[in-house]
């Protein structure tokens, strides 16, 4: 089977557990598609990595996953999607990739929002790329890297003392938290959005990035033909590159207990 045959998998990877939001919205939205997830573990947190390091380990991702017929690849992690996503599209110019800022973006720009924050790992907003992009789109851009939180959520600290200390220490009356609207720049926030919530200023919309995100792969799928023809549940099937008891833990919870899932090394080449 080729890569743009409707019958592959959807391709989705991250770092680590925040792509597992963007899949379990894919799924709800498109319950007949395969779904073909790589976490790259042994790596985690890329937000304190290098553009070099995420752009390495992207391509290693994207060769594993295209190995494995995607029919396309849904970067769903904002490092990466900031750092690697023109990178990924030059080297495979054949395959439909999909960034998450874009269409979070594209969302935004519907609306009228005075002022819009957005929070994420330090190389997310290093990179400027949700800055660049909204530049135009909102009066006002309020961008803070939040390193910690990425960290914590993949240990498992979504609730309790530790999350509300951590959130507080880099919400807490800052100026982001004031915004008209708040990006959760980093697909792990999605799991503590309800501790965010509470934090930020009541009349701050926090932004459904996952519902946008899986509505706009879905677009993309149906543009190209790309949807694949079945009437039964697609399947799951999900690699990591150092097995954690957090993501198996987190990946069951959203996917149920018999949920494939395996152990994969990949070669990750310098970049040529
Ligand atoms: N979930 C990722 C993101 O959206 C990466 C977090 C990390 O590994 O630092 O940026």
């Amino acid at each position: 089977m080729s890569n743009n045959h409707p019958q592959g998998p959807i391709g989705i990877f991250d770092s680590g557990v925040g792509g597992l939001t963007i899949a379990r919205a894919v799924r709800a939205l498109m319950p007949y598609e395969d779904i073909l997830y790589f976490g790259d573990t042994l790596h985690l947190p890329y937000g304190e990595k290098s553009p070099d390091a995420i752009r390495r380990y992207s391509d290693a991702i994207a060769r594993f996953l295209l190995k494995n017929e995607a029919k396309c690849i849904l970067i769903a992690c904002n490092s990466a999607s900031a750092n690697a996503f023109h990178h990924l599209k030059n080297n495979f110019p054949e395959v439909l990739f999909i960034n998450v800022i874009d269409p979070v973006v594209d969302y935004v720009r519907q609306k009228d929002y005075a002022s819009v924050g957005v929070i994420g790992t330090k190389a997310t907003i290093s990179s400027n790329a949700y800055q660049k992009r909204l530049n135009g789109v909102s009066k006002q851009v309020i961008a803070k890297a939040t390193p910690l939180l990425a960290a914590m959520i993949e240990e498992g600290f979504t609730d309790g003392d530790v999350a509300e200390s951590v959130i507080t220490a880099y919400l807490g009356n800052d100026h982001v938290s004031h915004s008209d609207a708040l990006i959760l720049g980093c697909t792990h926030y999605p799991l503590i959005s309800e501790k965010i919530q509470n934090i930020v200023d009541d009349h701050c919309e926090i932004i459904d990035g996952p519902g946008i995100i899986a509505t706009f792969t879905k677009d993309q799928l149906e543009a190209r033909k790309l949807m694949a023809a079945r009437q039964k549940p697609g399947t799951i099937r999900m690699y990591v590159s150092d097995h954690t008891p957090s993501f198996a833990r987190l990946a069951s919870l959203f996917f149920g207990d018999n949920l494939d899932l395996k152990e994969q090394n990949l070669a990750y080449d310098p970049l040529g």
